[in-house]
């Protein structure tokens, strides 16, 4: 079973294969770099024992995405992560947005049409549901997105589930809160270009001296202490997750022929509990300050995970002190990189 996974080289496509390796499907990838490195291959390499069949193929290219699959005959499935994911960028450049994350998914489904293949998992995103109470499940309305970002979220999906009623296409959308940790190897991991936007990426790079100190970005909002509050899931169960849900595309477990899942934890933690627990697992002193909020923050948002929990099977494992022991592994591991 040959599953071909788009921006493979990237923070969740990387972790993904492994986990579809573990799991013992023949995987192949595409990335044109635009936010990753090549090395990620090689590190691919040390942690599977397996040379990854890439290529570099720029999915707003339709020409060449159809070469492509003319020459891979095999894939049964595709998941597809390939898509720019800044929220601020996205305000400012909407165009590269809707080119790259919309056009390009478009681009993929004319592809896999012609070439016949009929099962993809998509990675939407909780940003999809935008101010919602907590926990929120997968039958909450969705409203305006907020953002071009979040709207090339909501459109792909809506792309999607037309195309499903339309042809022989079976889709799982996964919308992710919030991704966070890396591998245990510290071979892979999340590689923000420029100053990170995300919170761990922010609190490693300013433990580690590459940052002065962390802003946390309010502490009046209407939460127990004030600060935000997110669901954030390790990246490795949110690899396996993708793992179950190819399996239930090609098992034929689904009853339509659009699937949504939630994947979180089902639990939510406030900006000051993720400090705390960087602090006590990695022993360092964070330099944080308190500053105004941040335009666009929702107060707090978990998701119900009971759908993934039923029907895909997969449940969580890995707490929030392994993600921040992961993360802050992968943030040292990169600076012994940097010396040599
Ligand atoms: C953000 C995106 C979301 C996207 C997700 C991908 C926004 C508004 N939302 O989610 O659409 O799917 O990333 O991972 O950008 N924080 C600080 N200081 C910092 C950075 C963050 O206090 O320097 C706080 C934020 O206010 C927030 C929490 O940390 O309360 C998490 O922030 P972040 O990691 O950026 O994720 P989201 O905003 O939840």
């Amino acid at each position: 079973m040959k599953i071909l996974v788009t921006g493979g080289t990237g923070y969740i496509g990387s972790h993904t294969i492994v986990e579809l390796i573990n799991a013992g499907f023949d995987v192949c990838t595409i990335d044109n770099f635009d936010n990753s490195y090549p090395n990620v291959l090689d590190n691919l390499k040390k942690i599977t024992g397996k040379t990854i069949e890439f290529d570099e193929v720029d999915i707003r290219d339709k020409y060449a995405l159809k070469k492509y699959f003319s020459e891979k005959p095999d894939i049964e499935a595709v998941i597809h992560f390939a898509a720019n994911k800044a929220v601020g960028e996205s305000v400012k450049f909407p165009l590269k947005y809707y080119e790259n994350n919309v056009g390009g998914t478009i681009n993929l489904l004319l592809a896999m049409q012609k070439a016949d293949i009929n099962n993809i998992v998509f990675s939407s995103s909780c940003t999809v549901y935008g101010e919602a109470q907590p926990p929120v499940d997968e039958n909450t309305a969705i409203p305006i997105a907020n953002s071009p970002y979040g709207n090339t979220k909501q459109i792909c999906e809506e792309i999607l589930s037309d195309q499903s009623d339309a042809v022989n296409l079976h889709v799982v959308a996964l919308r992710y809160f919030n991704p966070v940790g890396a591998h245990e190897s510290a071979l892979i991991g999340e590689l923000p270009i420029g100053i990170p936007n995300n919170l761990v990426p922010f609190i490693t790079q300013t433990a580690i001296g590459k940052r002065e100190s962390l802003t946390v970005f309010g502490n009046d909002y209407p939460t127990p202490d004030g600060t935000n509050i997110r669901d954030y899931i390790h990246v490795v169960d949110l690899a396996i997750a993708h793992v179950a849900a190819i399996k239930y595309l090609l098992n034929k477990k689904y009853s339509s022929a659009f699937s949504v899942f939630n994947l979180g934890t089902g639990k939510g933690n406030s900006v000051l509990e993720v400090i705390k627990t960087f602090e006590a697992v990695s022993g360092q002193k964070l330099a944080y300050q308190i500053g105004s909020r941040r335009a666009g923050d929702v107060v707090q948002t978990y998701a119900a995970c009971n759908k993934a929990w039923n029907e895909l099977g997969w449940k969580t494992e890995r707490s929030l002190e392994d993600s921040m022991r992961t993360a802050w592994k992968w943030e040292q591991h990169l600076k012994n990189s940097e010396k040599k």
